[in-house]
């Protein structure tokens, strides 16, 4: 069984004991988060990938257009490597650099890839690109262009995000861009249905959160003792989830103990959605140009290229 590493459990212990606890979201994505966010990305409610994979459809030829071919294409969470490789026939890659923190995963996408594109080289990296991070020289300096679909943006603070951008902006070089999906503020009624669909499944992922740090930290967390509330916030911008303790309860973890009232919350993810003239305005604040912005009819999700300038 998985146990956390020093850094993980100093950053849970910390989360589980300031005023207004929290678990970053990283801590969703264990083997049955991972499988149970891919069935919420088939849920009716949950639109995002959806709406994505249509702009893709419908706009493929022109943001390949966009983007050029030739270039070093560097997949941000590449996961299974899905996403990118559908875009490989029009795209043409020189390189394709699939980065994730599980390293494993990818492998085994990266295998049946090769065999698929046999003309594209592909590297796979496993590391945490979230905080800092330095591409190896095997990844080809000319015509990197950053590949960050499905609005992971949204994780981060706008202030957060605009670090990261930069970081990115810093590995580019001249010639290097982004491509990137980023989800748009829209009706608080579609926002709410998406985070807490009717069949329970983002709630047994909210949940599933707290089953991943019983066993990370040797934790007790009583399951059943917590409800889940994904909702909406539209003053700052950002769909919260939270889970709320049913009753007063007493919870122990390898290090520490907490008790947690009824109604307490543990602050689990935050995800963000832009106006899209905000998501622009931080691409050029982090040293991008938006040259094409493409969209669906209800201005739902934006699949931004941006230019390093
Ligand atoms: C993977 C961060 C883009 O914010 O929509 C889905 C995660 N959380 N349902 C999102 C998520 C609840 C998702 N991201």
């Amino acid at each position: 069984m998985p146990v956390a590493n020093a850094h993980e459990a100093e950053e849970l212990h910390a989360g589980l004991l300031a005023r207004h606890a929290w678990i970053s979201p990283k801590f969703l994505y264990d083997a049955l988060g991972s499988r149970l966010f891919e069935a919420i990305c088939e849920l009716p409610e949950y639109y995002p990938t959806r709406t994505e994979a249509s702009i893709f459809e419908h706009h493929g030829a022109e943001i390949a257009r966009a983007a050029g071919s030739d270039a070093t294409l560097v997949d941000l969470g590449a996961g299974n490597c899905a996403k990118a490789a559908s875009l490989f026939p029009l795209l043409q890659p020189a390189q394709y650099v699939a980065v994730d923190i599980s390293a494993e995963f990818l492998c085994v996408a990266l295998a049946s890839l090769r065999q698929r594109f046999p003309d594209i080289a592909m590297e796979g990296l496993g590391m945490d690109f979230s905080t800092r991070f330095e591409l190896p020289p095997l990844v080809r300096a000319e015509r990197r262009l950053f590949f960050y679909p499905g609005s992971s943006i949204g994780n981060f603070t706008p202030d957060e995000a605009h670090g990261f951008l930069r970081r990115l902006r810093a590995q580019c070089g001249r010639d290097g861009g982004l491509l990137i999906g980023i989800d748009l503020a829209k009706d608080k009624a579609v926002l709410d249905a998406a985070y807490d669909d009717a069949l329970g499944v983002t709630a047994a992922f909210d949940l599933n959160i707290l089953r991943h740090v019983n066993e990370l930290l040797d934790a007790d967390f009583d399951i059943r003792q917590w409800r889940h509330h994904g909702f909406y916030n539209p003053e700052l911008g950002r769909v919260e989830m939270h889970l709320e303790a049913r009753s007063a309860q007493h919870v122990r973890w390898r290090g520490g103990e907490r008790r947690f009232e009824a109604g307490e919350h543990i602050h689990t993810e935050n995800s963000y959605k832009y106006q899209q003239a905000d998501a622009i305005d931080l691409l050029e604040r982090s040293g991008f140009e938006a040259t094409h912005l493409w969209t669906d009819p209800q201005r739902w999700f934006a699949v931004i290229h941006a230019q390093a300038v």
